[in-house]
């Protein structure tokens, strides 16, 4: 188990692209078990990308088990790629690597994705609402990319508590 540090917008590796693995090996496995513990570490997140905790290396957590309505997840995706995207929603989206933000980001409204599980199996996920949401989001990060380059607007979130 080991919970490592976010890091946070302004830091230049946030903005770099991660590299693929050619298989699911120890090292992966090791990512992917960081990243969860990292992300169950921050109470409220519900998605993490390997760059966030400085690793340049395409892999994701995400974990929507904890939601009300439709708990879905914890999936831990090595190599993900959307393969198939539809519709548009818009959702208010926040990132633990730019703490106290949140802005409004226009993403797909279902997409497909494709990667390799942890085990190294390859799997295909269908999903809609807010798990295309996270999975899009997460999957940003592997190139470098974070919400607020999507954001129509930013809030505080404090603010938008209130
Ligand atoms: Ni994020």
């Amino acid at each position: 188990m080991a919970v490592r540090k976010i890091r946070e917008i302004g830091d230049e590796l946030l903005r770099k692209k991660s590299r693929p693995f050619d298989s699911v090996d120890e090292k992966a496995k090791q990512i992917l078990e960081d990243l969860y513990d990292t992300l169950k570490a921050t109470q409220d997140g519900v998605g993490l990308a390997a760059p966030q905790v400085g690793i340049l290396r395409r892999a994701i957590v995400v974990d929507l088990s904890m939601e009300e309505e439709n708990p879905q997840g914890p999936f831990f995706l090595i190599n993900p790629v959307i393969v198939k995207q539809s519709g548009e929603q818009v959702c208010r989206e926040g990132c633990l690597s730019i703490p106290g933000k949140l802005g409004d980001v226009t993403r797909p409204e279902k997409v497909t994705v494709e990667a390799l599980d942890k085990n190294g199996k390859k799997i295909r996920i269908k999903a809609e609402g807010l798990l295309a949401v996270v999975l899009s989001h997460e999957i940003d990060h592997l190139d470098g990319i974070l919400f607020v380059d999507k954001a129509t607007e930013l809030f505080d979130q404090e603010e938008e508590q209130s």
